[in-house]
């Protein structure tokens, strides 16, 4: 498995495995890999001929607040889970390659990310699209992976890659959680041990919240009020959303009728952790 820093030296490797008839998966990350990526680098291996992960924490998508400087790297345990699971090349740019000084184009999607993550992270999505697209440019895969658990991710780069014509298979992936139901995330490591076990009010009120929807739960409103209940008695958790939408527009809902997501947003202490499940 090789490690390379440039647009070149990836569009030169990708470009002659295409040449040799082999196909080619994408697994876009900021690194600090953790089970959640794994599985995606899994089923990326299982499904293609060829992998490339990508690991490049994006400043783009940070707000001026975020915690674009904290973000945990470890590029050489990250190297180490590649190479185990069986990827073929790790793409690990600086930040000047992907924005050389005179960068000035960018993707706005006027639909799906104004509400959930949208509303608090306005600049989010932009920086997402903007870099999935480079990504997409520069791998040219066959198949890239997403995990559900950024669901808003998800449908945005879905409706992105219909949008503009891509021709790259989007597949998403479960998520992935601890044993104890916590949702694994790169931000997890922020929690201190007090707030990790706060945090697993969010996966807890996520299940109350599907068992109401399974034993016949019809309104969203109804649905929002119970996760919010749950989620309000742990002192430690301040909540940004609970919303009910339809899955693929990503619009409220009143109604649950199927698909739909259910998705919450919530700083426990000031690490801010999303979890959400799809109702299908
Ligand atoms: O989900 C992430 O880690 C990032 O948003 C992504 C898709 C790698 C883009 O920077």
């Amino acid at each position: 498995m090789k490690i390379v820093e440039t647009v070149r030296e990836v569009r030169e490797q990708v470009r002659a495995w295409h040449q040799e008839g082999l196909s080619v998966g994408l697994v876009p990350t900021m690194g600090y890999l953790h089970e959640g990526h794994k599985s995606l680098i899994d089923r990326a291996v299982a499904e293609n001929d060829r992998v490339v992960v990508s690991v490049f924490v994006n400043p783009m998508q940070f707000g001026p607040t975020e915690d674009l400087e904290s973000y945990p790297r470890d590029l050489e345990r990250d190297g180490a889970l590649c190479q185990k699971a069986g990827a073929s090349l790790i793409f690990h740019p600086q930040p000047e390659e992907m924005y050389p000084e005179d960068f000035s184009s960018y993707i706005d999607m006027n639909t799906l990310t104004g509400g959930l993550c949208g509303k608090s992270r306005p600049i989010h999505f932009r920086g997402v699209c903007t870099v999935v697209a480079k990504l997409f440019h520069i791998a040219e895969p066959d198949r890239a992976y997403f995990g559900q658990k950024d669901a808003q991710q998800l449908a945005v780069i879905r409706h992105m890659v219909n949008d503009l014509s891509f021709g790259i298979e989007i597949v998403g992936c479960p998520i992935v959680r601890e044993e104890d139901g916590l949702a694994k995330s790169s931000r997890n490591t922020y929690l201190s041990q007090d707030e990790r076990k706060a945090a697993l009010i969010l996966s807890h009120a996520l299940k109350k919240g599907r068992e109401s929807v399974e034993n016949g739960e019809k309104s969203a409103k109804a649905l929002v009020e119970l996760i919010r209940k749950e989620i309000q008695a742990e002192p430690l958790a301040r909540i940004d959303y609970v919303e009910v939408v339809d899955w693929n527009t990503l619009e409220p809902v009143e109604e649950i009728q199927k698909p739909i997501l259910v998705a919450i947003a919530a700083y426990i202490g000031k690490t801010r952790l999303i979890d959400n499940f799809i109702y299908e």
